[in-house]
């Protein structure tokens, strides 16, 4: 099934997917898009008049099945009114919430054709062709295969621009307490290096300047290396730093527990690795970290940062805070704003806790009343957005490298990212997409900030043939380099 045959159909297909949550589910809907090219579909920026829907849902916090039934009311009708035209929408489900609800969709949900979760997308194709036989008949897909779903997925990339994502690894087995994504993604899995560096250098060649590889916990992944021996991520890391034409690699996300000498001594010697690391801890009680299940304590964390501030002194760090966890008293609460204080953070990821059903932390009981996470919350928010601000005013005055990737809204105007994720403004021309340019930074508006080039920049890298992204375009989606959603949880 590597390469599919295109089918012969009377007129191509249109597909729309609707992705929610992280930046895996965002590589899940390009996988998809790149499954169904070779059927005859292509992509449809618009529900109405697609012939199929995707719904690439997230299962990670608060009424997330809830908000996927409502949007399947709204879908129903938008089928109504393709039949009115003699047209069939089909409609399907996927991910987190497909996996964790299964045949219940169908129940609630009748018009909905295709049920499948993370681990069984690569049986699109099938799941089609039966659709289009047995109309009106859901079917459900919810295994976690003995196949490897990336035997099955086409072998060729669309990137769909110049940062692109790449999964390396999947599932988790740490188990934490509040989290549903042991149950909805499975053991934690990682692919071969080989694979991996495959995939890198196809989108390399593509025009690709930047990769942010993902996994659940990213940096447990231990893949079978080319050597026959087992792979960590510092190894992989390394080894993708040699394919030239990657300038920048970013990994997320991550785990304090994982972070292993080699890793922590490639962020000093690695130049292509960015000096950005998204560090989820959580809290800032040990109390409430072993509630958690977290397996560290905040010590490990003080620690982890650390050592990469000593081997790279430029790092900058984000991280992934739950406040109201069952039993999280003032005091505990009070330690997780001494931890931010004390660490100084350039984004800000924080949440209330909501509970999962099925996870151990819901029947906790001791919940914190609402009001009270609601107060916490916003404490922790003003905290950290205070930081990020900070972080991103002491950019100004600055020159950073900045990697271009597209035309900005403004006429005339290019976007690009810093090292640390910030979006950056400046007047250049179209032949800078691609390059590593310095720039010099002057303002702050929002979150973006804003320069001109350094003149006579040195920085561009060594001219490199880009492939047009035109076609890319067509079939993916530029994928969101900082969505406020994380990997893992
Ligand atoms: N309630 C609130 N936040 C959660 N997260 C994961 N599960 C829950 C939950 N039940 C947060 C964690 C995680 C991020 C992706 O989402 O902070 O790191
Ligand atoms: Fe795994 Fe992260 Fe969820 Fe913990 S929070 S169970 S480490 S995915």
């Amino acid at each position: 099934m590597k390469t599919p045959e295109r089918q012969s159909q009377d007129r191509l297909r249109k597909v729309h997917i609707k992705t929610y949550g992280c930046q895996m589910n965002v590589y899940d809907s390009e996988r998809m898009l790149e499954t169904l090219a070779p059927m005859g579909f292509e992509v449809s920026p618009d529900v109405e008049g697609a012939d199929l829907v995707i719904l690439n849902t997230c299962h990670i916090r608060e009424k997330a099945s809830e908000k996927v039934y409502s949007e399947l009311g709204r879908l129903r009708e938008a089928q109504a009114r393709m039949a009115e035209t003699g047209g069939r929408m089909m409609l399907a489900v996927a991910g987190c919430v497909a996996q964790a609800e299964g045949a219940e969709i169908l129940r609630r949900a009748p018009q909905v054709d295709m049920v499948f979760g993370p681990q069984t997308y690569h049986r699109l194709p099938a799941m089609l062709a039966e659709a289009d036989k047995n109309l009106g008949k859901g079917q459900v897909d919810t295994d976690f295969p003995i196949e490897d779903k990336y035997d099955v997925l086409p072998e060729e990339r669309i990137p769909a621009g110049i940062s692109a994502f790449l999964t390396i690894q999947e599932g988790c087995d740490k188990f934490c307490t509040f989290c549903v994504v042991p149950y909805t993604r499975g053991s934690e899995q990682s692919r071969s290096a080989i694979a991996i560096l495959n995939e890198a250098k196809q989108m390399v060649a593509k025009g690709v300047r930047e990769i942010t590889l993902l996994g659940q916990n990213v940096n447990a992944y231990h893949g079978d290396g080319p050597d026959g021996r087992e792979w960590g991520l510092a190894r992989l890391i390394r080894a993708l730093a040699e394919i030239d034409g990657l300038a920048r690699i970013r990994y997320t996300t991550s785990h304090p527990r994982d972070m292993d000498d080699d890793l922590i001594a490639a962020h000093g010697d690695v130049p292509a690795l960015m000096p950005f690391l998204h560090l989820p801890v959580q809290s800032g009680s040990d109390r409430i970290l072993a509630a958690m299940n977290r397996k560290h304590k905040v010590d490990v964390f003080r620690k982890v940062v650390d050592r990469l501030r000593d081997v790279r002194p430029d790092m900058a760090f984000s991280s992934d805070f739950i406040v109201g966890f069952p039993g999280e008293s003032d005091a505990d609460f009070a330690e997780t704003l001494k931890l931010v204080t004390d660490i100084g953070f350039a984004a800000n990821f924080s949440f209330k806790y909501s509970p999962r059903p099925g996870t151990p932390a819901a029947d906790m009981g001791n919940a914190v009343p609402d009001p009270v996470m609601t107060d916490r919350l916003t404490a922790l928010q003003q905290l950290l957005d205070a930081q990020q601000e900070a972080f991103n005013r002491g950019c100004i005055g600055k020159t950073m490298p900045v990697l271009m990737e597209k035309s900005a809204r403004d006429p005339g105007q290019l976007v690009g990212r810093s090292p640390y994720l910030q979006p950056v403004h400046i007047f250049g021309g179209g032949s800078l997409i691609g390059h590593i340019v310095n720039c010099d930074i002057q303002d702050l508006k929002a979150y973006s900030l804003f320069g001109s080039l350094v003149s006579g920049d040195p920085a561009l890298l060594p001219s490199h043939s880009f492939v047009s992204q035109s076609g890319a375009a067509e079939v993916g989606q530029s994928p969101p380099i900082d969505p406020k959603e994380r990997v893992c949880a």
